[in-house]
């Protein structure tokens, strides 16, 4: 195994269609219009000396080190900066040029530290490798000149140094900071021989706007900046590309490594989702995998209250299969079921729900898509046809107008903000609805046109309203209507949206938006260019959360802007392989491919290659099952990778309903707050460690492969199969490769995908088959899925959830950049410095009216129950509208939510809860109470080490504490 290199051609690639042929060296070269001599130099194999120059980022021209000779003009121009003409003749190497080259590099070499043997760069420095590149032997001026200033080292971000002495001040940090990431944190402070890299207002890069994406460090051709990962353990020495498991961007990054151990995350310049980019998470927040809490082995306990015993993995699996075999034969077949993983591969999951159908006999499968992107599923089958994302991420740069509705992708979904805020900043325009000011909405270099922020739960007011101005001011795309829709429900649409009842006026009043901004953002959609629809879980996570779906459908099928690239409707997906598991009939009613489990043909299909007949009716949903376990009929769960009770709604309800159950299944990482109520843990492995495949929210299947051994003894997928073998249903496959290939056989979506495909294309986007054999990045063009479009008309019903006199502020929820879901994994990475606890944020009058002050504690009560965090006052929320993340398991924001839920598909209303703030003096009685159930429930017997047996891994010893992993 060796490094995997992408190549650096210097300068982006042109997008001109239109090509020029040149002379380079006396070899002629034809590249695109607008391509500079160094890219085209490079696609031919001649490497120009560069150091301000990387195809990350706009050309620069200010080393002068890429100095070339062109025929017929006078000078050396800068090979990075001069676009290629038509019969243009270049000469890359002379001996003026190798004279002028030695010069600059003199020059560097003078003012730079003399350490290479003990610099953290040292053989991946590009200073140094130009020095040879240009045959650098001497320095003339010596080394003890006048120096560039050296405020001196910057430690401060958890993750990267920046050491000033080492700058060549190229400018690279901060143009991939503006270019590439959009957040504008650094500067070049003084001039000339002054300069000096300046992270805002000379702050450390702690205290700065810096949102710690790394792409200054990676743009970095020197030890300046650079990982504390290299410097502690030096240079890697082989890779392996795979994919991150935080969110539904899908990042494909190369994990460098030094034998078993990651030395650092870098993004993969050839990932389609990511283009080389990534956010804090994915690039440094892996620490978890060697964190100290990580369970490795099994462990069992008869009660929940009794501390674990750590046993064998035949000890466990063993005693899980006979207490579901015990239940089932007690109380019935139906009495057991299992959630599968968003955070699992593909492969696992399909085996997760092979197992509760084949094994268990019944379809009580669910996943935790259920709590976020259910209703997706549902609105865009009934619309479309198909459950998923229209485009692919390229498309945002063919987008005229981007609206973005419940998501806030800065925070959710960075790497895709970034390409977003890219096109925003070429001239795109911006309609944000959102009853929050998101980041987006004003943002270093953009204004959103409009931002409409609505009273949580009037989603689908507020789009029937903007259908309303289309088709009333004869703004329909009418040709796109006749051709692609169903001409009846158009119709029927069309006269129930000019109801004046759905007027901007009218809807003002309910959602709180003025008329002319609705009216004005639905003019500007509908004749703006290319309008693509970007939404999340404020859409969603609603009563009307499938409602709201279809009227995006609506507004997109209206206006024409479906089936080509730079429009579409675009779920942003939470969890990495959330759309892999519902793909992969992780629903309770739908076999992988969303076919029902009612159709005779399917099941027949899956019942031949199984070898067992499947029950045909529809199982229960999560909150099915647990009003099942409560009310005594629901006795068992298998959970892989979820923690339903930090991340579900009304927490109680929760507890409740696992407290009720026999015997609890929990496969994870770390003792989660699910696990308190588990009677078998599984340890569960990590990304880093297994092989398998993701899909993320563009349908792109990407691989993950394994780098290190897994440090609990077996990958997921492999304890499911034990479980399977110990239940009677065995199954039986030597690599996940052969999972996928019992996929692709049983999913005609899936048909055209092998592991050979993908490693060959990279990533493929289904549906895969032999009409796409290399995959659809953009599906519905020409004809949806299903035929004709589908107008649905979206009545506006406000959700049973309603403010008044004890409850008369609404909660929303969100996320925030640094931290993940739950936080299991963030919370153990150095990630803590930017989030150490769920704060909620409060307007400053509705805190000034409650005596609130900025950091005190406050209770958070609703009708479900409630809490304490600390306020935080902010003008980002409207009055009358608080917020919180529900990333910390001590705060438990979902003690306060309530069981209502999307009428369609019983995914939760988190977005809405009526709740009143009051001061408080600390956290509250049930907080404490559940502190101590924790503690007594993480209990690890302290015989049980040595008086059992420890099962077939021993976990190694780690000799120095785990980089990147929070103490
Ligand atoms: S910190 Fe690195 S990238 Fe930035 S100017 Fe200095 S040498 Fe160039
Ligand atoms: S880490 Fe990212 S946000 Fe921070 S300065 Fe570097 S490029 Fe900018
Ligand atoms: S944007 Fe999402 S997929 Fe990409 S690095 Fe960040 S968390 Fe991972
Ligand atoms: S690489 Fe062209 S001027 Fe620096």
């Amino acid at each position: 195994m060796s490094l995997v290199h992408e190549i650096d051609y210097g300068t982006p690639a042109a997008r001109a269609t239109n090509t020029v042929t040149l002379t380079i060296d006396g070899r002629a070269v034809t590249v695109p219009e607008g391509t500079s001599i160094m890219r085209a130099a490079m696609e031919m194999g001649t490497q120009i000396p560069k150091l301000c120059a990387t195809d990350m980022v706009e050309a620069f021209g200010s080393c002068r080190l890429c100095l070339v000779e062109i025929e017929g003009r006078a000078g050396t121009p800068a090979s990075c900066t001069t676009p290629v003409a038509a019969g243009m003749v270049v000469r890359t190497q002379t001996e003026r040029l190798k004279r002028l080259r030695k010069g600059v590099m003199e020059l560097y070499i003078s003012d730079h530290p003399l350490d290479c043997l003990t610099c953290a760069a040292n053989g991946d420095c590009e200073l140094q490798d130009m020095a040879g590149a240009v045959g650098l032997r001497d320095v003339r001026y010596g080394y003890e000149g006048a120096k560039h200033p050296d405020p001196g080292k910057d430690t401060s971000n958890p993750y990267f140094t920046y050491d000033p002495s080492k700058c060549i001040v190229c400018s690279r940090c901060v143009r991939a900071c503006e270019e590439v990431q959009g957040t504008f944190a650094l500067t070049i402070a003084g001039r000339g021989f002054d300069s000096v890299v300046s992270p805002g207002m000379e702050e450390s890069f702690l205290a700065s706007e810096c949102v710690s994406c790394g792409a200054c460090v990676q743009a970095c051709p020197t030890a300046t900046l650079t990982e504390k990962s290299v410097i502690e353990i030096g240079q890697p020495e082989h890779s392996v590309v795979t994919t991150c498991a935080y969110c539904g961007v899908g990042c494909s990054f190369k994990a460098e490594m030094r034998g078993e151990e990651v030395v650092r995350m870098v993004p993969y310049k050839d990932g389609k989702a990511n283009r080389g980019h990534s956010c804090v998470k994915g690039r440094f927040a892996w620490g978890y995998t060697t964190h100290k809490e990580r369970i490795l082995k099994p462990m069992i306990r008869a009660r929940i209250t009794d501390p674990w015993r750590e046993v064998s993995w035949e000890q466990a699996i063993g005693h899980a299969a006979a207490e579901l075999k015990r239940i089932q034969a007690q109380h019935g077949a139906r009495s057991i079921g299992g959630i599968t993983s968003s955070r699992c591969t593909n492969e696992e999951t399909f085996l997760v729900q092979k197992l509760i159908r084949a094994g268990f006999g019944n379809n009580n499968v669910d996943t935790c898509a259920r709590v976020c992107h259910s209703p997706t599923g549902y609105g865009l089958k009934t619309t479309f046809g198909t459950s998923a994302g229209t485009q692919d991420f390229d498309s945002v740069e063919e987008s005229d107008v981007v609206v973005v509705i419940g998501a806030n992708p800065t925070d959710g979904h960075p790497v895709f903000a970034s390409r977003l805020k890219k096109r925003l900043r070429q001239g795109a325009k911006l309609i944000v609805i959102d009853p929050r000011r998101i980041d987006l909405v004003r943002t270093p270099h953009i204004d959103a046109t409009h931002h409409l922020p609505l009273k949580p739960g009037t989603n689908v007011a507020i789009l029937t309203a903007m259908a309303h101005v289309i088709v009333t001011e004869g703004l329909v795309n009418e040709a796109f209507v006749r051709e692609r829709c169903d001409r009846d429900e158009f119709e029927h649409w069309a006269a129930f949206v000019a109801e004046p009842r759905h007027s901007p006026e009218a809807v003002a009043k309910i959602s709180g938006v003025p008329a002319q901004t609705i009216a004005a953002a639905a003019r500007l959609y509908a004749t703006g260019g290319n309008g693509a629809i970007y939404y999340g879980l404020g859409v969603t996570e609603h009563s009307q959360g499938s409602t709201t779906v279809m009227a995006i459908a609506n507004l997109a099928m209206v206006t024409g802007n479906i089936g080509r690239p730079g429009v579409g409707v675009n779920p942003l997906r939470g969890q990495n392989n959330v759309q892999g598991a519902c793909d992969m009939g992780s629903f309770p009613h739908e076999l992988s491919g969303y076919r029902h489990i009612s159709d005779d043909a399917t099941r027949a299909m899956f019942e031949a290659l199984w070898g067992t007949p499947l029950d045909v009716e529809p199982g229960l949903r999560i909150p099915n099952m647990l009003d099942a376990a409560v009310d005594g009929s629901f006795k068992g769960i298998y959970i892989q990778g979820e923690d339903i009770l930090q991340s579900d709604p009304d927490t109680h309800h929760v507890a409740a309903g696992l407290a009720a159950m026999e015997c609890v299944v929990v496969q994870d990482l770390f003792l989660n707050e699910t696990a308190n109520y588990a009677h078998v843990f599984l340890p569960g492995s990590t990304f880093l460690e297994k092989d398998g495949t993701f899909t993320n929210a563009e349908r792109r299947i990407q691989r993950v492969r394994k780098v290190m051994t897994p440090r609990n003894g077996l990958a997921d997928w492999e304890i499911t199969i034990a479980l399977a073998e110990a239940m009677g249903f065995a199954m039986s496959y030597a690599h996940p490769s052969q999972i996928m290939d019992e996929i692709a056989h049983l999913t005609p979506t899936f048909a055209g995908v092998t592991y050979d495909k993908i490693d060959a294309l990279g990533s493929v986007q289904w549906p895969c088959n032999a009409k796409a054999p290399e995959g659809t990045p953009v599906m519905h063009i020409g004809a949806f899925v299903r035929g004709k479009g589908k107008f649905v008309v979206t009545e506006y019903v406000p959700t049973d959830e309603r403010t008044g006199p004890r409850f008369p502020l609404l909660l929303t929820t969100g996320r925030i950049l640094s931290q993940y879901n739950v936080g299991a994994q963030t919370r153990r990475t150095h990630n803590v410095v930017w989030h150490q606890e769920d704060r909620l944020e409060i307007h400053p009058h509705d805190a000034e009216q409650r005596g609130i002050c900025d950091g005190d504690w406050v209770k958070l009560a609703s009708r479900a129950g409630e809490t304490t965090l600390r306020a935080l006052i902010t003008e980002r929320v409207a009055p009358g509208v608080i917020y919180t993340t529900f990333h910390h398991p001590d705060t438990q924001a979902n003690v306060v939510t309530t069981d209502y839920s999307d009428w369609a598909t019983n995914c939760p209303e988190y977005k809405v809860t009526a709740v009143q703030v009051s001061p408080s003096n600390g956290p509250s009685a049930w907080q404490e109470e559940y502190g101590a159930l924790a503690r007594t429930s993480r209990r690890v017997a302290p015989e049980s080490s040595s008086g059992l047996d420890p099962g077939p891994f021993q976990a190694p010893t780690l000799e120095r504490p785990p980089l990147g992993a929070a103490e």
